[in-house]
């Protein structure tokens, strides 16, 4: 009976910590799709520094703005600027052809990066980005070798350059691997102040990865309340049966 229970247990710790980080040497990061005003803020964001580039095409507006409590009018009025309205997907106006004229990659759809990407790993790619003189935008990211994503948020971070050492594998054969970063020019943020943000937008990707999971967490909540009473009655019921036999 112990070994069963125990069982049971286990199969109730949700594993999603646990899948692997891949990249190694990611930051934590803490996620909650409780705390609304974090996703709030990753939201405006998003629209804002995001979508001018990548869409978001399985959310719709009106879905978000349910979700993280915000006011409709207020999505309408600071959070479409494709003239589109509160129903309509989040899509972006530039379109795959131009993305790949200009990037050489079509910036990919977000909705599902999410649940892609583990948290850590958006988390620390939003903040690794440095600048370096060999590629093809001036910017290259620690996460995400030689993206072609500019660092488009470089304004708030401000600009960093990356710190090399040498390291020697197996083999003997010397490779330049990054030790850290240098500030070389600072933005309007306190590196502080840009590590909340970037947490909040990592939160508000990893919602929109799978929305569902806010719904699931309610749920949970009431099956482990149900799971509690229920045993307490079935307890009370065994003690019942077996007063006369002992
Ligand atoms: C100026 C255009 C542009 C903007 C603005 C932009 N991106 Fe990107 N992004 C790109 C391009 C291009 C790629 C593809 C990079 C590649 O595959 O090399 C990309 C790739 C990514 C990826 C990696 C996807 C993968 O393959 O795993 C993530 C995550 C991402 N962007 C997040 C963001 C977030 C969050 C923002 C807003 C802060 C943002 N991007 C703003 C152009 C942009």
């Amino acid at each position: 009976m112990r070994k069963l229970i125990l069982i049971i247990c286990l199969g109730m710790i949700p594993t999603a910590g646990f899948t692997s980080a891949g990249g190694g040497d990611l930051d934590y990061v803490e996620v909650s799709l409780k705390d609304k005003v974090s996703l709030q803020n990753g939201a405006r964001l998003f629209v804002n520094y995001c979508m001018s580039c990548h869409s978001a095409q399985f959310m719709r507006y009106n879905r978000m703005a349910a979700d993280l409590e915000i006011p409709e009018d207020l999505v309408v009025e600071q959070m479409i600027f494709n003239g589109g309205k509160i129903g309509d997907p989040m899509t972006t106006t530039m379109s795959r052809e131009d993305g790949e004229a200009w990037f050489g990659v079509a910036p990919p759809d977000l909705s599902l990066i999410g649940k892609l990407r583990d948290p850590e790993w958006l988390y620390t790619y939003l903040r690794t980005f440095y600048v370096d003189d060999s590629t093809a935008s001036g910017w290259n990211n620690k996460t995400f070798s030689n993206v072609a994503m500019p660092h488009v948020l470089a304004d708030l971070q401000g600009v960093q350059k990356a710190v090399f050492k040498t390291e020697t594998d197996h083999d003997g054969n010397e490779h330049q691997v990054i030790a850290g970063f240098e500030l070389i020019r600072e933005g309007s943020m306190t590196l502080e102040e840009f590590d909340g943000a970037m947490r909040d937008l990592t939160n508000f990707l990893y919602y929109m990865g799978e929305p569902a999971r806010m719904v699931r967490i309610g749920w949970g909540i009431w099956v482990l309340l149900f799971l509690g009473v229920f045993g307490s009655f079935a307890y009370l019921l065994k003690k019942e049966y077996w007063r006369d036999v002992h």
